[in-house]
C-alpha cells in the first residue's frame, strides 16, 4: 500500500485529489486478475498519513462506471430503481469532522457529480485532524450500496501521527504495518462472488440483500491468504477489521502475545497482553509483536471467531481459519531499538453521573414484507423523525439493548467513548412485557477496551453502556450499525448534535 502525496498546499492546507476507478488487480498467483473498485484504482486505496492539528483537504472523484457489477436490491430504502446505480460518499470512520464533510449517506454523487444526493453539499472535504494519534479508515457510505461498494474495494487506512506518539519509541518505517483484514469469494475466473440471493433464496425479490455475508477467503491488505517477511525485532501492527460482517479472534500459532497499545481512538493508558484478539467489523487494534528471539519461524496469525458472532459457524479448519503468515526470514538490518513503554498516555476514565442523560436504545429484529429479518435501531426506520438529538457539549449514556442472538458492532459518527459496562438481562421477559431485568451484575470491559472507542461490541441478552461527551461540532451525523448488511437495510439511524 502507497502513501498517497498531496497534489499542492494551498493556503498552508495540503490538497488531495482521489478518484474512484474501477481496476483488475492480481489478489493471489493462482487467481485471474479480479475487477475491483479502488480509490485512484488501488485495493486497498493508498494510506494518507497526516499530523494531528494540520487539516488537509480532500476532492473525492467518482470515475467509476454507470453500472454496478455487484447485485443491487432495489427494494431497501435509498437503492430504489429511480435512483442512479452507482453512488458513492466518503466517510472517513473515526474522524472528528464537521458534517458537511462526513459523509452523509444521503450526501452521495454519481460519475462526475452529474447527480449528487439530497444531501450533497460539498465537493471538497475538509479534514482537521485535530484528535490524537491513531488509526482511522476511510470507506464508501452511500445510501443502501454501502456493502456493495466496500466489498468492491472501496476502503483505505487514514493514520494520524502525533508528537506525543512519536516519542513514545515505538516501532515505525517499515517496522510499522498497517493490516486491513476482509473475507471475500471469487468466482473461478477470478472476479469477486457475491451472492444474488441469501439461502434459502427469498420469494419475490431478486436480487435480494443478505443477512449478512461471509466470505470463503481471508485477504490481508487486497491479497489473498499473504506472507510478510520480517526481521527478528519488534514490529508494530495496525490492525482493522474491514470486512462486511465477519469478526476475527486473532492469535499467533507460536502462542505469542499480541501487545496492544492502542484501540479505535488511540493510545491505551498502558500496553496490555493478549493472546486472543477480538474484532468486530470496524474495530482496530494497535499492537507490538516481539519477533527477535523467533528468528527461522514462520508464525500463523489464525482466525477462531464464529460467524455470525458468537453463535454461528467456527471457521474452516482449510481456510477462513487462517488470516496471514509472519516469516522471521531477514537478517537484522539494525539494532532495534524501539522501546515497549510502562505507559502511553493518559486516558481520563469518564463516570457516569445522574446528570448524565440516558438513553436506552433497543437492537431488535423483526420480518419484513418478504419475510425477510430487518434489523432496527430501537424499532425505527432510517428514514422516521431524528429522535437522537445530544446538546453540544453534553455527554450521555447510551445503553443498548441487544434483543437479537448477534453481536452488533454499534458506530457513532464524530465522537468517540468509553465503555461502562456490560450486563445481561433477560430476553424473554422482555420480549413478553417490555421489562428490563439484568440476570447479573455488571461487568466492566476488558482491559483492551479500556481506551477510546468509536465502535462497540453489544452482545445478544446483554445491555451495553457507553458514555459519550458530544462535540466538539453541531450537526447531522449518523451512528449504526457496522455489520454492512444490517447497516445497508435500516440498521442505521441519523442524528443531531444541536447547539
Ligand atoms: Cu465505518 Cu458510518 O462508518
Ligand atoms: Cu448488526
Amino acid at each position: 500500500m502507497e502513501t498517497i502525496q498531496p497534489i499542492a498546499w494551498i493556503n498552508q492546507v495540503p490538497f488531495y485529489e482521489v478518484s474512484m476507478r474501477q481496476s483488475m488487480l492480481k489478489l493471489h498467483r493462482d487467481l485471474p486478475p479480479t475487477k475491483i473498485w479502488g480509490y485512484n484504482g488501488y485495493f486497498p486505496g493508498p494510506i494518507f498519513r497526516v499530523w494531528r492539528n494540520q487539516m488537509i483537504r480532500v476532492l473525492w472523484k467518482n470515475e467509476l462506471p454507470l453500472k454496478h457489477f455487484l447485485p443491487i436490491d432495489t427494494t431497501i430504502h435509498g437503492a430504489e430503481k429511480d435512483k442512479p446505480e452507482v453512488r458513492t460518499v466518503v466517510h472517513l470512520h473515526g474522524s472528528v469532522t464537521p458534517d458537511m464533510s462526513d459523509g452523509y449517506p444521503e450526501a452521495w454523487f454519481t460519475n462526475g457529480f452529474k447527480e449528487v444526493g439530497p444531501y450533497f453539499s460539498l465537493k471538497i472535504y475538509e479534514y482537521p485532524n485535530k484528535q490524537p494519534a491513531t488509526s482511522l479508515w476511510y470507506h464508501d457510505h452511500a445510501m443502501g450500496i454501502t456493502r456493495l461498494n466496500i466489498y468492491a474495494g472501496l476502503a483505505g487506512f487514514y493514520i494520524i501521527h502525533d508528537t506525543e506518539e512519536q516519542s513514545l519509541g515505538l516501532p515505525n518505517g517499515p517496522f510499522e504495518i498497517p493490516l486491513l483484514i476482509q473475507d471475500r469469494s471469487f468466482h473461478s475466473d477470478g472476479s469477486l462472488l457475491y451472492p444474488s440471493q441469501p439461502d434459502p433464496p427469498v420469494a419475490d425479490v431478486n436480487p435480494s440483500v443478505l443477512p449478512d455475508f461471509f466470505g470463503d477467503t481471508i485477504l490481508v491488505n487486497g491479497k489473498v491468504w499473504p506472507y510478510v517477511e520480517v526481521e527478528p525485532r519488534r514490529y508494530r501492527f495496525r490492525i482493522l477489521n474491514g470486512s462486511n460482517a465477519r469478526f476475527y479472534r486473532l492469535s499467533l500459532s507460536n502462542g505469542g502475545p499480541f501487545v496492544q497499545i492502542g484501540t479505535d481512538q488511540g493510545l491505551l493508558s498502558a500496553p496490555v497482553n493478549v493472546t486472543e484478539l477480538l474484532l468486530a467489523p470496524a474495530e482496530r487494534a494497535d499492537v507490538l509483536v516481539d519477533f527477535s528471539s523467533s528468528f527461522g519461524e514462520e508464525i500463523t496469525i489464525k482466525n477462531d471467531a464464529a460467524s455470525p458472532f458468537p453463535q454461528g459457524e467456527m471457521p474452516d479448519a482449510q481456510s477462513t481459519e487462517f488470516v496471514m503468515q509472519i516469516r522471521v526470514t531477514k537478517s537484522l538490518s539494525s539494532p532495534d531499538h524501539s522501546k515497549l513503554p510502562h505507559t502511553l498516555t493518559h486516558v481520563p476514565k469518564l463516570k457516569e453521573s445522574t446528570q448524565y442523560k440516558t438513553r436506552n436504545l433497543l437492537l431488535n429484529m423483526r420480518t419484513d414484507e418478504f419475510k425477510r429479518n430487518i434489523h432496527l435501531l430501537n424499532n425505527q426506520l432510517w428514514s422516521e423523525p431524528i429522535t437522537e438529538s445530544p446538546r453540544l457539549w453534553n455527554v450521555e449514556i447510551w445503553s443498548f439493548i441487544n434483543l437479537t442472538e448477534a453481536t452488533h458492532p454499534i458506530h457513532l459518527h464524530l465522537v468517540r467513548f468509553q465503555i461502562l459496562d456490560r450486563q445481561p438481562f433477560d430476553q424473554e421477559i422482555y420480549e413478553e412485557n417490555s421489562k428490563l431485568v439484568p440476570t447479573g451484575s455488571r461487568v466492566t470491559p476488558d482491559p483492551n477496551e479500556q481506551g477510546w472507542k468509536d465502535t462497540v461490541r453489544a452482545d445478544p441478552g446483554e445491555i451495553t453502556r457507553i458514555i459519550v461527551p458530544f462535540g466538539p461540532y453541531t450537526g447531522l451525523y449518523v451512528w449504526h450499525c457496522h455489520i454492512l448488511e444490517h447497516e445497508d437495510y435500516e440498521m442505521m439511524r441519523p442524528y443531531v448534535v444541536i447547539q
